[in-house]
């Protein structure tokens, strides 16, 4: 049985997962009007975790499988006793369809990006949205496609190669669309699902940061009691968030660790000790680690040996360290929604190991600890606003993410400290002419890498033999994907200038202009 994460005081609506790439965006959507909501998969619904989660409404997500197929997934048959509204989308559509006596026909036209819909029947499903006759850009993505629909449905509207584009049993409130309404591609998607819960479903949409924080320190207090809670602080938003909530729930019963690998960005290190200790007085270690994470990375040019070696120190010396702290009980960490998703996938998770990121994961077995996880419900635009409820100051809420290893990443081949140096100093005029430009918050990421290759210039009269940089900004909502920031050719010029000019040791610098895939943010 799956086990839900919160809170039986909110309305909470349950979105049935069948393995859609974009399942997590109707989470997004649906989360952004308000309304709680959590993905499970197909195959870990129970009767018994049906009727403790009391869903207000279902959403059943899209998937890559047929409803022809032998062994093709199934909606639970009790979501149907639960008598609440369903919607399905796409692949959800289609096994709404098969199981209520319609059928599926295996598509002979693929259909796969833009498409257009007509409203044939006006419905509170199109609420704000327009009226019969009107037309509308949704995205498809499908190969099957219903051709005949259940007794009670009727259709509400159609496109030219989706004649059930939108069907709708209206008296048992079933509702069911071909194209994908939670994607940035279908720009009345947000209003439409939004219509669903808000008009169909008559959910209230009673989830805020307010009443989750208060719910999240109460749920802290009663989990770890008088026990210590240690905490692994990087700076990034996601651990300074949790550590602000502990800090205001356990207040002194909580130690937060910061390491300092010597490969954080410009002043990062000073700026967060002096924020966590000197403003929120937490208990607070700062371990100074630059020689030994140097010293043990030294002639390492390989990426995932130089991840890994990151990772096993930082566990060593977290461990160390709590170990001198005597009797933590708990470790605290930032695992996020998306995280909790993607490791209760029925399929077991992503697959192939891009890369091996590094957090401190293998801690809590080998310490025996027990995990305080606070975000483990919320997407990273929701922790921010939990930083900005919290009162977290705008500079940690609004700060790109930072990887765990840290700038040795972003310095690709062996690290040593004269090229972290320049690293730093080229970053920090990097993100200076981004403030001053006032594209930061724009901007999911940006940063800058240090290449291992020098080339030939001219400064004065000089001829030059420098390194090269690299700039990397990239927009995204999760990480998951991206696309490169599309600056502007004169602050690209501009900022290349000032970095040659304020940085020895950089002759060139080049811009990144891949996206995610094919590319990684990361260089490495
Ligand atoms: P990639 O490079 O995989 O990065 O496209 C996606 C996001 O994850 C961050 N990242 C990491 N974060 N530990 C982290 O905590 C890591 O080892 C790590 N590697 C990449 C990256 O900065 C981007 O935001």
């Amino acid at each position: 049985m799956s086990e839900h994460l919160t809170s039986d005081k909110h309305e909470r609506l349950l979105i049935i997962d069948f393995g859609s790439q974009v399942t997590k965006l109707i989470a997004r959507r649906v989360r952004e009007s308000g309304v709680y909501c959590e993905v499970h998969p197909f195959n870990r619904i129970s009767d018994a975790f049906l009727e403790e989660f009391a869903p207000k409404a279902v959403i059943l997500s899209g998937g890559p499988n047929s409803v022809t197929g032998a062994e093709s997934p199934r909606i639970p048959d009790r979501v149907f006793d639960l008598d609440v509204p369903i919607l399905g989308i796409c692949y959800g559509q289609q096994a709404m369809c098969d199981q209520l006596g319609g059928s599926v026909a295996q598509g002979l036209e693929r259909e796969f990006g833009r498409a257009d819909i007509e409203i044939v029947k006006d419905n509170a499903l199109f609420d704000d949205i327009g009226k019969a006759g009107s037309t509308h850009r949704v995205w498809m993505s499908h190969g099957d496609r219903v051709d005949q629909i259940p007794d009670g449905f009727e259709v509400i509207a159609k496109s030219a190669n989706a004649p059930y584009a939108a069907v709708a049993d209206i008296a048992r409130n079933y509702y069911a669309v071909q194209f994908h309404p939670e994607v940035a591609h279908t720009p009345i998607g947000a209003q439409l699902l939004r219509n669903f819960t808000h008009q169909i479903a008559g959910l209230k949409g009673d989830w805020t940061m307010a009443t989750f924080k208060e719910e999240a320190i109460a749920s802290i207090r009663k989990q770890v009691g008088d026990g210590k809670v240690i905490c692994g602080l990087s700076g990034g938003v996601d651990s300074s968030v949790v550590a602000v909530l502990l800090n205001e729930a356990i207040g002194d019963q909580l130690t937060c660790v910061f390491v300092d690998t010597g490969m954080m960005r410009k002043n990062e290190a000073e700026e967060v000790v002096s924020l966590f200790s000197k403003h929120y007085k937490i208990n607070l270690v700062h371990l100074e680690a630059e020689d030994e994470f140097l010293g043990l990375l030294e002639g390492v040019a390989d990426p995932e040996k130089k991840r890994k070696i990151i990772g096993k120190t930082f566990i060593e010396l977290f461990e160390k360290e709590a170990k001198k702290i005597g009797g933590a009980k708990f470790l605290a960490q930032g695992t996020l929604y998306p995280d909790v998703i993607e490791s209760v996938s029925f399929d077991g998770g992503p697959s192939v190991t891009i890369k091996s990121h590094h957090n401190v994961g293998g801690l809590p077995e080998r310490m025996n600890m027990e995990l305080v996880e606070p975000l483990r419900e919320l997407f990273k635009d929701e922790v921010r606003e939990l930083g900005r409820e919290l009162g977290l100051h705008p500079d940690f809420v609004e700060r790109h993410p930072f990887p765990g290893p840290g700038l040795a990443i972003r310095c690709p081949g062996a690290v040593s400290k004269d090229k972290l140096d320049l690293l730093r100093e080229a970053d920090a005029v990097y993100l200076d002419q981004i403030r001053k430009h006032n594209l930061y918050n724009e901007i999911w990421q940006a940063f800058a890498v240090i290449l291992p290759v020098q080339t030939v210039g001219v400064m004065g009269d000089e001829r030059t033999y420098e390194h090269v940089l690299a700039l990397r900004a990239v927009t995204s909502s999760d990480g998951m994907t991206a696309d490169y920031y599309p600056y502007s050719h004169d602050f690209l010029g501009e900022t290349a200038t000032r970095i040659i000019n304020e940085v020895r040791g950089v002759n060139r610098v080049v811009y990144d202009i891949t996206s995610k895939p094919p590319g990684t943010i990361e260089w490495e």
